[in-house]
């Protein structure tokens, strides 16, 4: 039976690239929503760009919400630098023709975490977490009947990549990540630490161009686009590609290793807002939250993503 997922998310590069990856592997993910959120750019961006890759996918069957336009308290901070004004930018995508829902995202969360069994259906988090904690402070009924959060968030070891400490993610909206931590649901975090590991090497990237696939191509082209601005910024021989470590993990956790520990999110200091505050060594005496991947096998990843990836349109 697949698992019946959530998937939150703001599009963006490596957004399409996890989306694709879940779409391509359909005997595993039954994707029962997709919510759009403000983040990587604004969300009428990330609303068009969810169903541009859908619909590039062929799978407009699937239906997408909008969630959260603006973090809980902070002012919204984009990333164009890294992602392009469109946040979608590399590949030229026809606009998307398939419907937004009339329903908000809050609601649908709600909703399907309520109608479903309770513990079958995983919220997959690619982006802030910000739809996914205004449901929880809704309807804190919901946390109970979640069967597993995984999310792309935070960092500890790798320091941050919007700020020295910060993770974007986790910096663009850290109340809500806090609510998201403190809600007691199982959970898994895909940190930087992780994903920086992840990197598209230009072997990589001309596997997924050999597929022959227009899936392949457009990735292959957004990843081209995207790989530019941190590139520069870590001069590393490929770009981190952070978010189909979410897939990844939920398809093949042997690639991965982590530790079941406390983490705490910092809202306080403007030096260190968003920080993940990582106990690592079990020093506090908390009880585990999460469960934090630390490491990861980079080349199993893109071996799983390009065989994945080709097998979509
Ligand atoms: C996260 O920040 C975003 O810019 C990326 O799309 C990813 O979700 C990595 O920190």
């Amino acid at each position: 039976m697949p698992r019946k997922i959530i998937i939150t998310t703001d599009p963006g590069q490596d957004e399409a690239a996890a989306i694709l990856l879940i779409l391509g592997s359909p005997e595993e993910f039954d994707v029962l929503g997709v919510v759009a959120v403000a983040g990587n750019v604004r969300l009428d961006r990330t609303l068009r760009n969810a169903r541009q890759i859908l619909e590039l996918a062929g799978r407009s069957d699937i239906p997408v919400f909008a969630g959260c336009e603006r973090p809980m308290q902070r002012a919204l901070v984009t990333a164009e630098h890294v992602h392009g004004p469109e946040g979608l930018d590399g590949p030229a995508l026809p606009l998307p023709t398939m419907p937004v829902q009339a329903r908000h995202g809050v609601n649908f969360i709600i909703d399907t975490l309520r109608a479903e069994a309770v513990g079958s259906v995983t919220i997959t988090s690619l982006s802030p977490l910000t739809t996914l904690a205004t449901a929880l402070v809704q309807a804190p009924d919901i946390a109970g009947r979640i069967g597993e959060i995984v999310m792309m968030a935070g960092a500890y070891f790798e320091g941050g990549n919007i700020t020295p400490r910060a993770e974007f993610n986790v910096f663009v909206d850290p109340q809500a990540a806090d609510v998201v931590l403190r809600c007691g649901a199982k959970m898994t975090i895909l940190p930087l630490d992780v994903t920086h590991q992840m990197r598209s090497t230009p072997r990589r990237l001309a596997a997924l161009e050999a597929l022959g696939n227009r899936c392949g191509a457009a990735l292959a082209a957004m990843l081209r686009f995207s790989e530019d601005f941190d590139m520069k910024k870590y001069r590393w021989e490929g770009a981190p590609l952070h978010g189909p470590c979410v897939p990844a993990f939920m398809l093949r956790p042997g690639l991965f290793q982590g530790r079941d520990v406390h983490v705490a999110i910092e809202t306080g200091s403007e030096l260190t807002m968003g920080m993940s505050v990582v106990d690592w060594w079990r020093i506090t005496g908390e009880p585990a939250n999460v469960h934090y991947v630390r490491d990861g096998d980079a080349d199993g990843y893109y071996a799983l993503l390009t065989e994945r990836v080709g097998r979509l349109p």
